[in-house]
């Protein structure tokens, strides 16, 4: 294990079955549907490689960046978007958002709004991980993979600092790493 990380909360094993059951009840949930799978960069990148493999369903795959300012390992909740997908009319769509995970639920609230806009057929958002209870913009995951408490998580695609992304689990990340530097 990573010597900056404090425990494992998501194993690898537990990555691939959350990956396995959500692809499965997405094949189900969706059958018959247009869907354009859109991955939030860059957290999402792990988890919708290995999501996707098990939709078994013809999708468009495509990113969306979003970038909010962040003092420390807070965001301040400010939200601008750094790249957009290539379809600007969404009509004939059922967009699924893929993102690593759903805090106080400001960026993907703003991407919601944003591509609401261009009039999908419906849009949806799957979450690896979720932290309930730090939750501030009206938001909400249909797939959750896991819950996770009120602390600082990397892995998987999720960094501090853009480091740490590589880790093949989800870690708590010590206080030290980043606190009182
Ligand atoms: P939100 O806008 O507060 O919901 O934050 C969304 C983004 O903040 C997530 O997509 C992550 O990229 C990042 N984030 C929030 N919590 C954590 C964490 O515990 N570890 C790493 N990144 C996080
Ligand atoms: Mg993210």
């Amino acid at each position: 294990m990573n010597d900056d990380v404090e425990k494992i909360l998501v194993s690898e094993q537990e990555l691939s079955s959350i990956a396995h059951r959500l692809g499965e009840q997405i094949t189900r949930d969706f059958e018959g549907k247009r869907l354009l799978v859109v991955g939030v960069l860059k957290g999402s990148i792990y988890f919708l490689t290995d999501l996707s493999r098990y939709i078994d369903l013809p999708c468009k795959l495509d990113f969306i960046q979003a970038s909010s300012y962040y003092d420390g390992t807070e965001s301040t909740g400010e939200i601008m978007i750094v790249k957009d997908i290539q379809e600007k009319d969404l009509s004939e769509f059922d967009v699924l958002l893929v993102e690593d995970i759903l805090d106080t639920g400001n960026t993907l609230k703003y991407i919601k709004d944003m591509l609401e806009k261009r009039k999908p057929r419906s849009i949806s958002i799957v979450t690896l991980l979720d932290k309930p209870a730090r939750r501030v913009a009206e938001v909400s995951a249909d797939y959750v993979g896991v819950d996770v408490p009120n602390e600082f998580v990397v892995g998987y695609g999720l960094d501090y600092n853009q480091y740490y992304r590589n880790l093949p689990y989800i870690g708590v990340l010590r206080r030290e790493v980043y606190e009182g530097k």
